[in-house]
């Protein structure tokens, strides 16, 4: 029997290589502008860095690492993401010297074992910048206005929400955290089992939870940016200010808290609603205190990573139903928010003549499913054909 990629890993082939090369160039010529430089850095490093890097008690570190012990008996981790790795290099090449702040971004692959899902990969792909050793709220800005002037060089920014939060210090963090469980705590029995176990391992991340009978408890949470000190307070502002003096829009998101443990005071996530229920596109936030933690000297650090698969998905669709619009044919996307089955379902009760299907395989075919609602019958058309092949149905569906 012939041997396949292993589940949630991928080939990218040549029908897709283009639309990768597009996004990266973007990546790097935005980055540059700004004064960024290139840094690649090794995709292995040793296990106790993301441990101490990204925190015990994270969901990566828990649960999400690929962990090995080589030969010699080190135990050596694939990267799950690249702060941890560029700052252990930050630190031993002894950038601290360098006029402040150092500006570096790398690109490439890292590893989560996660579970697989449409936008969701066990190796997937980051763009991944850092600003370091300024404390300056204006770098803050600088950080999130380059990450939109990127999604800006690829036409995306109309379809993609910035959102942005404060978590504030280790210390404003700490009196939050005790409110927030003075508030869950009664109504622990009506979280679910995985948020009932984060109350007390880490209650920030119930905040985040997704499972829908969560939602009515997380709305009614207290913010946490009523906990912030006078200093974290002053910093968003500043943030905020710069943001609009730069006309960049965005929403103040208090329950946005990320799932890594390095960070302070700012964090932000670009969103779609474009992708089903894996909407961060991209995330990050600032993390002083964390060369320190990894043996460095006490500079601070903010830096963001874009979800490459993401771009690559969305690219690929969303010109395939303008087109179709444009000759005429009324299209919805679905977005594979829903499984498959269910996905069918609606479009059947929309009353829909034909669906386009394209999952991963598809698109790395660079076919879609082309699938009468009626009959059921399905065939496969290459998306460059799509669009005509939809107009031809809908001119015989006229004329029948
Ligand atoms: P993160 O939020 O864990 O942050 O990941 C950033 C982005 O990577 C996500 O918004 C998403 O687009 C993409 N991503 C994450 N996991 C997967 C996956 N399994 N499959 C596909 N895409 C995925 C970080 O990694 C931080 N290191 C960002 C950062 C840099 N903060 C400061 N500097």
């Amino acid at each position: 029997m012939a041997i396949k990629a292993v589940r949630g890993v991928r080939d990218i082939l040549p029908v897709e290589t283009g639309r990768w090369q597009r996004v990266e160039a973007a990546g790097r010529a935005t980055f540059e502008a700004y004064g960024y430089r290139e840094i690649r850095l090794p995709l292995f490093e040793r296990t106790e860095l993301f441990a101490r890097g990204i925190g015990d008690e994270t969901d990566i570190v828990k649960k999400e690492m690929y962990t090995f012990e080589d030969r010699g008996g080190d135990s050596l981790t694939l990267r799950p993401e690249a702060t941890a790795g560029l700052v252990r290099a930050y630190i031993e090449h002894g950038f601290q010297v360098e006029p402040k702040p150092v500006r570096l971004y790398t690109i490439g692959p890292m590893f989560r074992y996660e579970r697989p899902q449409a936008g969701r990969y066990r190796q997937f792909h980051q763009a991944n910048v850092e600003a370091l050793g300024e404390p300056s709220p204006a770098v803050d800005a600088e950080v999130v206005c380059m990450l939109m002037d990127f999604f800006r060089a690829l036409g995306l920014e109309d379809r993609l929400a910035l959102h942005v939060n404060s978590i504030g210090d280790a210390g404003d963090r700490a009196a939050y955290v005790a409110r927030l469980v003075e508030y869950l705590a009664p109504h622990a029995s009506s979280l679910c089992g995985e948020c009932q176990a984060r109350l007390g391992r880490n209650p920030l991340r119930v905040l985040d939870c997704k499972v829908p009978e969560c939602q009515p408890v997380i709305e009614k949470a207290p913010s946490i940016l009523d906990s912030l000190s006078a200093a974290s307070a002053q910093h968003f502002d500043h943030v905020r200010g710069y943001l609009d003096a730069m006309g960049q829009a965005y929403t103040v998101t208090p329950r946005l808290v990320r799932g890594l443990d390095y960070y302070v005071r700012t964090t932000f996530e670009v969103k779609t609603t474009q992708l089903g229920a894996q909407d961060a596109v991209a995330g990050g936030g600032r993390y002083d205190g964390l060369i320190e933690r990894l043996g460095g000297p006490a500079d601070p650090g903010i830096g963001f990573a874009i979800g490459l698969e993401r771009e690559a998905a969305l690219q690929r669709l969303m010109p395939v139903a303008r087109a179709a619009r444009r000759a005429g044919v009324i299209t919805e996307l679905g977005y594979g928010a829903r499984k498959l089955p269910r996905e069918l379902e609606r479009a059947n009760k929309l009353g829909v003549a034909y669906a386009v299907i394209a999952g991963d395989n598809e698109l790395a075919a660079g076919e879609a499913v082309l699938r009468e609602m009626k009959t059921g019958e399905q065939r496969r058309v290459p998306f460059a054909r799509l669009a005509d092949e939809l107009q031809a149905l809908r001119s015989q569906e006229v004329s029948a």
